[in-house]
């Protein structure tokens, strides 16, 4: 992980927010690089999970909802995690933190932190959502919170989207963005945060039909990590547990990662079968009806809800984690570090390099990589040795680079490398993107 940190700082891909003024706590900048590359999986996402299917919609719900939504949401008195604090060095624990020894509150319990005994207070709970105001007055009739889960979003809406858009239930509504937590014990680099977005879809139902479609989507964002490049025997479900289980679940699985280390499989998406639980909750507090009128049957219901929610976030770690290795290079004494990033989601698709700056090479690779920008992210390179500007296409994970030769001035044709197989392909320099968005398609 401390490789990785350091290559994302490096190489632009993640910056410590507000680095200059010492960071803010567990708060990630996204570089030229990364947002590039989280820019690619949220567009994988919604391609697989909007635009390639004619029954979920998708939506862009803000950030500040009536504060009422999360009443009924359960986040309100739910959503708390028991703290103690510690009267001598004022540093705060989770409760259930196994570095404490002993009952906080009673006298022999000892701060994992000082050491001292007995100035431990007993376990509050602690609500792990962000306040702010709105409006001028800052008193309690103003407050808001910042969305602790994009989900709620969607289920006030449910009967906006499905009227304007005439869906049938079974149907979904999709959506990516922000959600903020003041987690506890965040930390992992981007792994767990207080600022991260989310991707998450609501699957309407009839009821009875829940679990039927629970196994489909258990199934589909399985399917959808592996289509990632992400190493299958570094995925797999954890299902929950009773004790484990959301106050809204009826069922539900996490897809796991395995990040290695000390982390090992942790959850990167969770899929729920959340029952009626959201429609019902929000027809209580709001005195609104948000029920399916099924026409064909002439009935009314509440639709149950299938819920997949990713961390875009979360993912792009994995990637990251997925794709570093570092390995040694056949006749070279130099060893090379390499992201093995699924082309589809590389932040660079190619590099364009003349093999040295003179004989028209820089030319005519400069009219390479103008005419390929237009179509992909591409990156013109003339400085150093081509070995050195190959490594550093490998440590982003550019999968292709294109070197323009002393034959290719003459004969048209260029060199296409391939960043996994080192393998060298001559290609008609006409043919280039022809070639590359085919490679980018499989
Ligand atoms: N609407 C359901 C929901 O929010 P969750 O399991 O709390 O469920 C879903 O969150 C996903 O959001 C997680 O699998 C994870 O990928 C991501 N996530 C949750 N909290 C996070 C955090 N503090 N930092 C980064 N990602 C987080």
């Amino acid at each position: 992980m401390e490789k990785l940190v350091s290559l994302c700082k490096r190489r632009g891909f993640i910056f410590q927010s507000s680095e200059i003024y010492g960071g803010t706590g567990s708060v990630w900048d996204y570089g030229p690089l990364g947002v590039e590359l989280k820019k690619n999986l949220k567009e994988r996402w919604w391609n697989a999970m909007v635009r390639a299917r004619t029954d979920i919609e998708g939506l862009d719900a803000a950030i500040l909802m009536h504060p009422r939504v999360w009443e009924a949401s359960g986040h309100v008195s739910g959503f708390v995690d028991p703290l103690v604090d510690c009267r001598n060095c004022k540093k705060r624990f989770r409760a259930d933190d196994p570095k404490i020894k002993g009952t906080p509150g009673a006298p022999d319990a000892q701060c994992p932190a000082c050491g001292m005994k007995g100035t431990l207070s007993e376990a509050r709970q602690f609500n792990l959502m962000f306040k702010t105001f709105m409006g001028p007055v800052e008193d309690s009739a103003a407050v808001v919170y910042l969305r602790p889960e994009t989900a709620q979003g969607i289920y006030v809406n449910f009967l906006n989207v499905q009227q304007s858009t005439r869906q049938k239930v079974p149907f979904g509504i999709a959506q990516i963005g922000k959600a903020f937590r003041n987690e506890i014990t965040p930390g992992n680099f981007i792994f767990r945060t207080r600022e991260f977005e989310q991707m998450e879809m609501q699957f309407f139902v009839e009821p009875g039909e829940d679990m039927k479609w629970f196994e489909y989507w258990k199934a589909q964002r399985m399917e959808w990590h592996r289509g990632l490049g992400l190493a299958e025997s570094r995925l797999q479900f954890h299902e929950h547990t009773r004790d484990e289980l959301a106050h809204y679940a009826r069922a539900a699985f996490d897809v796991q990662f395995d990040f290695g280390g000390t982390l090992g499989f942790q959850e990167i998406e969770g899929v729920h079968n959340r029952g009626d639980f959201d429609l019902t909750q929000h027809q209580t507090f709001s005195g609104k009806k948000l029920e399916y009128f099924d026409q064909p049957n002439n009935r009314r219901f509440t639709p149950f809800v299938v819920e997949t929610s990713v961390g875009a976030d979360r993912t792009t770690l994995a990637v990251l984690v997925n794709g570093y290795r570092e390995e040694a290079v056949e006749g070279e004494s130099e060893g090379r570090t390499v992201l093995g990033l699924h082309p589809s989601i590389a932040p660079i698709k190619a590099g364009v390099f003349p093999l040295v700056k003179k004989d028209g090479m820089p030319e005519m690779a400069h009219r390479i990589a103008d005419e390929l920008r237009s179509h992909l992210p591409v990156f013109y390179d003339d400085s150093g040795a081509i070995g050195r500007r190959y490594r550093r296409q490998d440590e982003v994970g550019t999968p292709f680079c294109i070197t323009v030769d002393g034959e290719s001035t003459s004969g048209g044709t260029v060199t296409v490398r391939d960043r996994d197989s080192l393998k060298q392909e001559r290609v008609d320099a006409g043919q280039l993107r022809a070639y590359i968005g085919e490679k980018l398609r499989t």
